[in-house]
C-alpha cells in the first residue's frame, strides 16, 4: 500500500515530468519545425546542402525568415517557403531552434 511518503514522492515526480513538457516547444511548433529538418538535418544539424540552423539565435532566425519572406535576402527554396508561416510561427520556431544544439 502507498504511505504518505510514497504519495508525496510520486506527486513530486509527476510535477517534474509536467514542468519538463511545459518547457519544450508546443506540439504545433515541433510539427512544423520537423518539416524543416528534411533539408536542414535532424534537429537542425545539417548533413547536406542546406545550412545548419540548430542553435542560431532567435533574432538571427527571425531576421532570416522575414528577409526571405520579403525577398530582401537571396535564396533558392527559402524564398518560396518562408511566406507560408505566420510571424508568430516564425518566432516560435526561432525560439525552438535556438534551444537545439
Ligand atoms: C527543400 C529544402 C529546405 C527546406 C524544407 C527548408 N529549408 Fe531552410 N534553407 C534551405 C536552403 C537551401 C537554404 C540556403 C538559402 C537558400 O538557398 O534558400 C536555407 C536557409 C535557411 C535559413 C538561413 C540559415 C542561415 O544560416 O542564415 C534559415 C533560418 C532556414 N533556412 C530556416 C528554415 C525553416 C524554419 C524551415 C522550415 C519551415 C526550412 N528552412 C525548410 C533549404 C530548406
Amino acid at each position: 500500500m502507498y504511505n504518505k511518503k510514497t504519495t508525496l514522492a510520486l506527486a513530486g515526480f509527476v510535477g517534474l515530468a509536467l514542468s519538463g513538457i511545459a518547457g519544450a516547444a508546443d506540439m504545433h511548433t515541433q510539427v512544423i519545425a520537423a518539416t524543416c529538418m528534411s533539408c536542414h538535418g535532424p534537429g537542425g544539424n545539417s548533413v547536406g546542402a542546406a545550412p545548419g540552423i540548430a542553435g542560431i539565435s532567435q533574432d538571427r532566425f527571425v531576421k532570416a525568415m522575414q528577409d526571405y519572406k520579403t525577398g530582401k535576402r537571396p535564396g533558392t527554396v527559402m524564398l518560396k517557403l518562408a511566406g507560408g508561416y505566420t510571424d508568430a510561427e516564425i518566432e516560435a520556431m526561432g525560439a525552438y531552434f535556438a534551444t537545439l544544439k
